[in-house]
């Protein structure tokens, strides 16, 4: 028997209740489970040396340590592993949104030659010689590692909280910086909703090469626990990416000099602090 699990799913506070999936793949407790069992499997690379949570560690809000990911025989690629939190409504995925839906994007990383370098028919004739897997087609295997990351939410932070009525959930600097977010820094035109991202590509100057028109405005969940920042890891810690901003010289319109003083940049610092709530994944009662 399979059940329709998506109204017993428990959505942290401050997300949508309602997660969207696309009408061939509904959220079922058999495809999650089997998406569990395979972000965290070894033999999905071609030399069992790392899974999908290699780079994206439940430990480290679904990231890593690492500037650039790194794959297989430690070649180091060019960008750092996203954190994938609340992706179930993602528009577009990869730092430049090249890929239309989650169902497409989890298979890249197994047959990526710097990633896990498995090319897809390899992945699936040794999946299909695994018991716990056979049999097993790339429609399966991509419904069910989707269906898995659509269940990884985070959510419940002291800014939901404070947003639903708590006034004491932030501190009153962090109240100072969530005024800053939303005015004189402009934190909001671009980090806005639940998931604070528009989904949008923007130039922001973060060494942007020719032929990237620009990069995904990515989440701002769980960010004071995700060290290195942007796509490329080249800011080490958030008073980089406050200093980077208060420059404002970038391409994008909505980036300008801020002209923030110090007091204001540790209050903005200390608002982004209050994004880190619960992660919630699978099927975790
Ligand atoms: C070697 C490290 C590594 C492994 C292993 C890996 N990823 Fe990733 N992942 C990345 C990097 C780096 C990116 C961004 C790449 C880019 O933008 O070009 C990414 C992007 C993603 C995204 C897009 C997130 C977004 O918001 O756009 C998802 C979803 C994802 N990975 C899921 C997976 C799944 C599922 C697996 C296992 C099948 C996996 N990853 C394996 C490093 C890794
Ligand atoms: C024009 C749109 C825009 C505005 C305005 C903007 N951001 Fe961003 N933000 C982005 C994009 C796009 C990235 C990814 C840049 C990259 O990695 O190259 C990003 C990345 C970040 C990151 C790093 C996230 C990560 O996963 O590494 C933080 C933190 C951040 N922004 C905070 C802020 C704060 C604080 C402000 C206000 C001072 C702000 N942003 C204003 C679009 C914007």
């Amino acid at each position: 028997m399979m059940w329709l699990l998506l109204f017993a799913l428990k959505v942290p506070l401050g997300l949508d209740t309602h997660i969207p999936t696309p009408p061939d793949n509904p959220l079922r407790d058999d495809t999650i489970r089997l998406g569990r069992k395979l972000f965290f499997d070894k033999r999905l690379s071609r030399d069992n040396s790392l899974s999908c949570a290699t780079c994206h560690d439940p430990n480290r809000a679904f990231t890593d340590q690492n500037p650039q990911a790194i794959g297989v025989n430690h070649q180091t690629g060019t960008r750092r592993s996203p954190r994938i939190l609340n992706r179930a409504w993602g528009t577009k995925f990869f730092w430049d949104g090249r890929s239309p839906s989650l169902e497409d994007q989890v298979l890249q990383p197994i047959a990526n030659p710097i990633e896990m370098a498995l090319p897809l028919n390899e992945a699936l004739e040794k999946l299909n010689q695994i018991d716990d897997y056979k049999p097993i087609d790339a429609p399966k295997l991509a419904k069910a590692l989707a269906s898995y990351v659509r269940t990884i939410l985070a959510g419940n932070s002291p800014y939901d909280q404070y947003l639903a009525g708590n006034q004491s959930a932030l501190t009153p600097q962090q109240q100072k910086g969530l005024q800053l977010f939303r005015g004189k820094a402009n934190c909001i035109s671009c980090h806005l909703g639940p998931n604070l991202t528009d989904e949008e590509l923007h130039q922001t100057g973060v060494h942007p090469k020719p032929q990237e028109k620009g990069i995904k405005t990515p989440s701002l969940r769980q960010i004071a626990q995700a060290a290195p920042y942007f796509h490329d890891g080249s800011a080490k810690d958030l008073n980089e990416v406050i200093n980077h901003y208060n420059k404002g010289e970038a391409e994008d319109p909505e980036i300008r000099p801020l002209h923030l003083t110090e007091p204001e940049k540790q209050s903005l610092i200390e608002f982004l602090k209050s994004l880190t709530g619960e992660i919630r994944e699978g099927l975790q009662p």
